[in-house]
Order: structure tokens, then C-alpha cells, then sequence
């Protein structure tokens, strides 16, 4: 009996890693957070800690844990794996130990990669850590490779798996659909597993975003509660699962969808996952989302830190009504306005299948010579004349089945066997798998520059999910069609970036289909949603910005929403300010006033473009919404203020404004005032200590339903 106890005693101290000698711990740390891994004597990697950075002393003292880093599927495992593979023989598991691990420093900022094998099979797994120092961000990707005899098979490979021991869990999620993206919602976690996914093929969403914030114990405000924000890098579907096990144990495990996935993986050939991105902050959501923009801005998005231009687009306005002659009329109306660049739209296209709508003419990217009769190169040389840029739409990822393209090549479609087509917004996606078509999406982006010199912007559209989804490419390996088609994407961004480094590009999916650090990497901006009413846009542009900096934000004027010129004016200067409207239908005051703020919002750009965001009054609240832009010296801020909704009597105090030197003072100007209008803001024109600003606050909120305050805080010596 002692000594079943004793063998019992062993193998738990086994499985959970055990205690008893000096063990390999490896810490992955930023200035702020401690992500710590222990060896355990089982030869396992375990999660130790994961939360504000430790001092040395206190991380020696950290045991392994039960967590193990990236459990495998087989073996002991009774929940959630990270990886499952079945081997060359038809043996579905692995055994993960730890081999070795480097640690890379660039510049302050240094990737660990842990090598772990399986104890049997020529199998490698390495996990890579990415931790970006002053950023507190981390992110972590997963090459997977064997050297067996013949190809394995994976059918689960998370790039990321990260445990937690709290009381509870919050767990919040941003979903919606077209035209209502970024709903968020907060739920508390129960018992099993909670899954976020999308099974869309050609973006990651629609319906759910691949990002998420989760906070322990206690929900988490703006400025209080430990929270992490994690995303996944990857433009197609996704999938993040949110287990609590028996003990209250939580496991998120980040990835790419395993669904209908298993992907073959050939001897000594790597499969790399996408990486998941995140951060943790012990001081609220606030913090965690500066950390994902300023790490967004440095190392995420295609030049973060450039500055963006303002433009004039004509979809809105025009549709797929236009010619030469309205559009070279345009240019003088955008330099007019004081924008940098026209960009045209949708419906410059086709010959034999002309653009006229949507149904017919994707695929055939020869401009119109009725609608464009001298071609896109004098479109270019008009607007330059004029002085404004010019900028042009592509959805290269597309056919319309009414076009040259479908004809000449059916079999470049992604369309089952044996079934009828199947059409959203009457197109069909292109089998990008195949390099042929990849060199057709290359050749039309390259042949657009090269014989147009001077387009100086595109606008990369996608307007549909995959259905009826095969390849004909990929003949026998079907199951590789969601991830390989993602693959095929990136690969010709890559070829794009390598001739045309920098380039304005926006990212758009007919909304918000396509907003993800995955793309971002060749993308400069993002179109958030289609829905330009500018109440809507404020609970949209709110959703996006716990992720992403406003300059990567496309927000535009139109007259979707009635709202008053100068509130959908006051929304769009919270994102890349643009407009999508026709001009003409503006009296004389509007256009002054949209001239004085486009001027001002050049001046104001790099505050709100590369400056610290603090939320400070979300629109779900009270029917007003309040944020802050401070720019790194806080020397400058701008804050934005709207009345959505006041109730009957509604009596609103102060805003205390965040992020301020206390010890400063700031003169408080009221900016973006339509002509005769006063200023709002009692307190305008004086001047304020940081500290009064932001214990006292100021009275930003009016009582009149849509209405807004662009104001300054400029230090004063
Ligand atoms: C969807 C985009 O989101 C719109 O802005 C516009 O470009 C249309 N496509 C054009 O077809």
C-alpha cells in the first residue's frame, strides 16, 4: 500500500512537473510584464507566471505549475489541445519536452524561440516569443516541422496557448455584422469552453473580430483591473477558445480555425502559425489598448508612423454614375477643399462587360474607354494639375462571372464540383491558392502603376466570404483551401511591398471584413465599416480603437447620417479624415467650415494620428461619448466630445480629462466652431493646470441631441 502511494506520489509530481530539483525557467519580459516558463523535472514546459513584470528573487521562487505551454493532443491531455498531429505511422499524439531554447535581442526588443521534440518521433516544435519592450506587447507565433518518412498530418495548431488561475473570468468580444461592426459585449465565463471563430475564407470577419480582452477577477475599467488584449494576426478564419476547466482554470488557446483544416505537412518542411498578439495591463483597458497602438504603430501596421493623407472619394457621391468629365470636376473640388488626394472608386472598368453595377466586369481591369476616354494615366495628370493626388479602387481578389476573365479562365474560381454556383454581390472569389492567378493580381497592381505613373494610393476592396468553397489548384488537399488561400493573399502583398515599399494602401471588405494585424503588415489604413452615419461611426470607430490607432481608422464624411455637417465632421476627425460626399449638395458655409477643418485637422493629425488615446466617456453609457488624444510631450491634447442623446432634465458634471501633466498648464481652445456659431465651452479661452483638468474636469457635454466640441489643450509656459 506504502508503496502504491509512493508511485502514485511520483507520477503526479510527473504530470504536474514536479518540484524537487533546480529547474530551467525561461522569462520572456518587457518593461512592464513577466510572461515565465518553467522546465519541470518531466522534461515539460510549463506556464509559470504571466502578469506585471517580477523582480528576480520573486520569479526564483515561481514553480512550474500545472499549465503546460502548448499541450499536445494524445497522451495525458483532457482538455483543449494546442497541437494535434497524427504521424507518418497513424499514431495521433505528442509528447512535447523541452530541447533548448535562444534568446534574440534587436534593438531592446528580443525574441525567444524554446525548441520543444516530441521523446519519440522526429517531430519540433518551437515557440517563439517577440517581446517588445517600451511597446509592454508580446507576441508569439509556432513553427511546427518532423523529418519523418513520409507527410504527417496536423489537424489543431494554435499559435498560442495561455493559462490563467483567478477567481473569475470577463471575457469581452467585439461582433456585429455589415454595417454594424464592433458591438461589444462582456460576459463573465462559466464552466467549458466559450468559442470566438469565423469560418469566412477570404477575411477574418464579419461577424466575429479575431480580438478580445479578458480581464481576472473583476471586470475591468478603463483605468482599473488587470487585463490582457490579445488578437490574431491572420486575415482568414480563426479561432479562439476560451476554456474553464474543473479547478477554475482558464486556457485560452489562439489560432487559426482548425475547422476543415488538416493540413499535410510534408518531411522536413516548416508549417509556421500566424501570430497572436497581446498585452497586459494591470491598469485597466485604457493602457492595454495605448500598448497595442504604439506597438501597432512601430511594428504592426505598414509606416505607423507616417503621416496619412486626406482625401476626396467619390463612391458615396457618384455610385457607378460618372465619367471623365464629373470626375475631372471633382479634382477641382478636392484641391478646393484643401484634401490631398482624389480617390476614385468602384466602376472605372470593363469594356466588353462595362461596370455599370456590380454584376458584371470584376476581373477585367482595362478602364472603360466610354467613361474614361483618354484612360486612368490623364485621370492621374488632371489631378496632379490641379494639385491634388490621385488614388484608385481595386478588388483583385474577385470575378464577376459576366466578365473576360470568367471567360478565359472558369477554372480560376473557387467553386465546388457537381454544385451550382454560388454568388454574393454576384462575384466569385479567385482560387488565389493557384500562382498563376497569383501572378495575374500581381501583374494588374503592377501593370495599374507602372503604365499610370503617379497614382499615389489604392483601395484594396474584398466583397465576399468563400461558400461552396474548392480549389480546383489544390486538387486532393481540400482541406488546405482556407489556410493556403490566406498564404496565397500574403504572398503577393509581398511581391507588391518589395517594388512598391511604401505606398498608401487602405484594407477594405466591404466594411469591416478585413481588419486584422495579419494584412496590416502591407496595409497602411483599414476601411472600418460602410456605415458612415456619424452616430453609428462613433460606437464603431470606438470598438476598433482598443486595437488599432486612429490613423490606421479610414473615417469619411457622407451624407449617410443627418446628422449636423459639423458632428459627422467632428466623428471623421477621429480616424484618417476623408470625405465621400458630394460637395455641390454643401451651401457656401459648409464648404467654409470644411475647409477651416480640414486645415485643422492637418494641424491637429499628429496628436490624434500617433498621440496616447484615453477613452473617457464610452457611447454606451448616458447618451454622450468623451475621448482624448495626448501627444507624447503632453504638451498637446484634443479632445472630442459628443451629445448622442440627452435625457429629459439630464444634468451631466464635468469630464475629467486623463493623461495631462498635472504639474502643466493648458490653454483650453474650442476648435472646428461652424461659422457663427459660440463656442460651447464656458471655459474657453482660459487656462487651466493639468491637475485641475483632470480632478476638476471640464464641462464638455451639451444638452442639445447631436451636437459635438473639438477642443485643444496647448501647454502655456
Ligand atoms: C465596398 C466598399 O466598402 C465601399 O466603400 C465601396 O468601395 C464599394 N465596395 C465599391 O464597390
Amino acid at each position: 500500500m506504502k508503496n502504491l502511494i509512493r508511485v502514485l506520489g511520483v507520477l503526479l509530481l510527473l504530470m504536474k512537473g514536479g518540484t524537487t530539483s533546480a529547474q530551467q525557467q525561461i522569462a520572456i519580459e518587457t518593461e512592464k510584464i513577466s510572461l515565465v516558463f518553467t522546465v519541470g523535472t518531466n522534461g515539460r514546459l510549463y506556464q509559470s507566471y504571466l502578469g506585471k513584470k517580477l523582480s528576480a528573487p520573486s520569479k526564483a521562487l515561481l514553480s512550474p505549475g500545472n499549465g503546460e505551454a502548448y499541450v499536445p493532443s494524445g497522451g495525458d491531455n483532457l482538455f483543449e489541445p494546442a497541437v494535434r498531429m497524427i504521424h507518418a505511422d497513424g499514431n495521433p499524439s505528442l509528447e512535447l519536452v523541452y530541447e533548448s531554447h535562444a534568446v534574440k535581442n534587436e534593438g531592446g526588443n528580443t525574441t525567444t524561440s524554446i525548441v520543444l521534440k516530441d521523446m519519440v518521433y522526429p517531430v519540433k516544435v518551437v515557440l517563439h516569443f517577440s517581446a517588445f519592450s517600451k511597446e509592454n506587447v508580446l507576441k508569439e507565433w509556432v513553427e511546427i516541422s518532423h523529418t519523418e518518412k513520409a507527410p504527417v498530418q496536423l489537424t489543431h495548431f494554435a499559435s498560442s496557448m495561455l493559462h490563467f488561475k483567478a477567481d473569475d473570468y470577463w471575457l469581452t468580444q467585439f461582433h456585429g455584422d455589415w454595417a454594424e461592426e464592433m458591438h461589444i459585449s462582456e460576459t463573465k465565463l462559466t464552466s467549458g469552453i466559450k468559442i470566438i471563430d469565423s469560418k469566412l475564407g477570404t477575411r477574418a470577419n464579419m461577424y466575429q473580430t479575431p480580438a478580445f480582452a479578458l480581464a481576472t477577477n473583476r471586470p475591468a475599467t478603463e483605468e482599473e483591473g488587470e487585463v490582457l488584449l490579445g488578437t490574431l494576426a491572420w486575415t482568414g478564419n480563426f479561432q479562439f477558445a476560451f476554456e474553464v476547466d474543473e479547478k477554475q482554470q482558464l486556457r485560452i488557446v489562439s489560432g487559426m480555425n482548425p475547422f476543415a483544416s488538416e493540413y499535410t505537412l510534408e518531411t522536413k518542411k516548416n508549417f509556421t502559425t500566424p501570430a497572436f498578439i497581446f498585452t497586459y495591463s494591470d491598469m485597466g483597458k485604457g493602457q492595454a489598448s495605448r500598448n497595442f497602438h504604439a506597438w501597432g504603430r512601430n511594428h504592426g501596421v505598414l509606416n505607423g508612423n507616417k503621416e496619412r493623407m486626406t482625401l476626396l472619394n467619390n463612391w458615396e457621391a457618384t455610385q457607378f454614375d460618372f465619367d471623365e468629365k464629373k470626375l475631372i470636376a471633382l479634382f477641382g473640388e478636392a484641391k478646393e477643399l484643401g484634401v490631398d488626394m482624389f480617390l476614385l472608386d468602384d466602376g472605372w472598368f470593363g469594356n466588353k462587360y462595362p461596370r455599370h453595377s456590380d454584376n458584371a466586369g470584376l476581373g477585367d481591369w482595362d478602364a472603360n474607354k466610354k467613361i474614361l476616354t483618354n484612360g486612368v494615366s490623364a485621370l492621374v495628370k488632371g489631378a496632379n494639375e490641379k494639385g491634388v493626388k490621385f488614388g484608385i479602387w481595386i478588388e483583385p481578389e474577385m470575378v464577376n462571372p459576366k466578365s473576360e476573365l470568367y471567360e478565359k479562365h472558369p477554372d480560376w474560381v473557387l467553386k465546388l464540383p457537381n454544385r451550382k454556383e454560388h454568388y454574393f454581390r454576384n462575384q466569385l472569389v479567385l482560387d488565389l491558392i493557384n500562382p498563376q492567378v497569383q501572378d495575374f493580381v500581381y501583374k494588374l497592381v503592377d501593370d495599374l502603376l507602372t503604365t499610370n505613373p503617379g497614382i499615389a494610393y489604392i483601395k484594396w476592396d474584398c466583397n465576399r466570404m468563400m461558400t461552396n468553397t474548392y480549389s480546383p489548384f489544390l486538387k486532393n488537399k481540400q482541406s488546405q483551401v482556407y489556410i493556403d488561400y490566406v498564404k496565397g493573399f500574403y504572398a503577393v502583398m509581398e511581391r507588391i511591398r518589395k517594388k512598391y515599399p511604401a505606398l498608401p494602401i487602405m484594407l477594405c471588405s466591404g466594411g469591416g471584413g478585413r481588419t486584422d494585424y495579419g494584412a496590416l503588415q502591407y496595409f497602411t489604413e483599414f476601411w472600418p465599416s460602410d456605415n458612415t452615419d456619424a452616430v453609428e461611426r462613433i460606437f464603431i470607430q470606438w470598438g476598433y480603437s482598443y486595437f488599432f490607432p486612429a490613423n490606421t481608422i479610414a473615417a469619411h464624411i457622407t451624407s449617410w447620417g443627418k446628422q449636423p455637417l459639423k458632428f459627422r465632421t467632428d466623428v471623421a476627425m477621429m480616424g484618417r479624415l476623408g470625405y465621400d460626399i458630394n460637395l455641390a449638395h454643401l451651401s457656401e458655409t459648409d464648404i467654409a467650415f470644411s475647409k477651416a477643418a480640414v486645415k485643422k485637422y492637418k494641424e491637429l493629425s499628429p496628436v490624434i494620428g500617433q498621440g496616447d488615446l484615453f477613452r473617457l466617456i464610452a457611447p454606451t453609457m448616458d447618451g454622450r461619448a468623451a475621448l482624448m488624444y495626448v501627444d507624447s510631450l503632453k504638451q498637446k491634447a484634443v479632445l472630442f466630445a459628443y451629445t448622442l442623446h440627452p435625457r429629459y432634465g439630464e444634468n451631466w458634471s464635468a469630464v475629467k480629462l486623463k493623461g495631462l501633466d498635472p504639474l502643466k498648464k493648458y490653454l483650453v481652445n474650442e476648435t472646428n466652431i461652424y461659422p457663427g456659431a459660440n463656442p460651447s465651452l464656458s471655459e474657453n479661452g482660459k487656462t487651466f493646470t493639468g491637475e485641475y483638468l483632470m480632478e476638476n474636469g471640464l464641462m464638455v457635454s451639451q444638452s442639445n441631441a447631436l451636437s459635438s466640441a473639438v477642443i485643444e489643450l496647448t501647454e502655456v509656459k
